[in-house]
Formats: structure tokens, sequence, C-alpha cells
């Protein structure tokens, strides 16, 4: 049975008395084409997100203020990450289970995803995305 990764993204920084600067540039950082980008803010500090898998999609999740933490379940094995620092994102393949949860106050979350929104990629029942990592190996 094949399974999702997950790895550290590591992005530039320019550091400068007059602030910082990290950038981002499709086909070099991020590890698919980017189609769209999305934010979480505003999140309550006890909010709990995610609690899905996604058929296709991939995304690469980053910390710009504040921190929060993503509990990552592959199917087999559970892990977690605190994101904390607007430099590292994580990237999660297809076929990854994840919930976030902890986030700071004036958290604000940034995803990058390979593709638009669609809601019949999403697989937001635990015991459908188990069935879709065995079908992958059918
Ligand atoms: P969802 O992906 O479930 O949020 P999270 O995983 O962060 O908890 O999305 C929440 C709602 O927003 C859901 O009704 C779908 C909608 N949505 C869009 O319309 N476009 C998007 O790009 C995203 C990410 C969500």
């Amino acid at each position: 049975m094949k399974r999702g990764t997950v790895t550290e993204i590591q992005l530039p920084q320019i550091h400068d008395p007059r602030g910082d600067l990290t950038f981002v540039e499709g086909g070099i950082h991020i590890p698919f084409q980017i189609a769209r980008a999305y934010y979480l803010y505003n999140v309550p500090v006890d909010s709990n997100r995610g609690g899905h898998a996604h058929r296709e999609l991939e995304q690469v999740v980053f910390a710009l203020s504040g921190s929060f933490r993503m509990k990552i379940d592959d199917g087999s094995a559970r892990s977690e990450y605190w994101l904390r620092d607007p430099r590292r994102g994580l990237y999660l393949s297809k076929l990854i289970w994840r919930e976030m949860d902890s986030f700071s106050q004036g958290a604000v979350c940034m995803v990058l995803a390979s593709h638009r929104y669609d809601e019949s990629d999403y697989l937001r029942n635990y015991d459908d995305f188990l069935q879709a990592l065995k079908d992958k190996t059918r």
C-alpha cells in the first residue's frame, strides 16, 4: 500500500534591519504547480480545523504569524508538527489525514495548493480515507 508523504520545506530569508523577507517561487521551492493560495485567520484558540484528507490535492502549509499544531496520519503512522516559523512549510502529499489545533492568538496559516477548490477531492470521513488508500494499490 503506497502511503502519502510529509516533508518540511525551507524557504529563503533575506534578513534586513528593516524587516525580514521570505519568498516562494513556483517550480523552485514548491514541488507542484501552484493553482491556489488560501489563508486562515481570526482562528479562535480552541478551534479544530482540517479533519480530512485529499484524493489528489497536494499542499504546503505555513504559519505566517503565530503558531499551531498539525496532526498527521498517513493511514498507519501518526506524527505531529508545530508550525511557528514563516520560513518553514510542511508539504503534504495526497492521501494524508490532517488535523490542526492549538492556534496561538492571531495565528495566520497560509496554504499553497496544487489544484483549485474541489469539494469532491475531499475525504472527510476517516474510513473513506482508509478505503481510498486501499483502492490506490488495486
Ligand atoms: P475546509 O477545507 O474544510 O477548512 P479546514 O480544512 O481549514 O478546516 O474548508 C472550509 C470551508 O471553506 C468549506 O465549506 C469549503 C470552503 N473552501 C472554499 O470554498 N475554498 C477553498 O479554497 C477552501 C480551502 C475552502
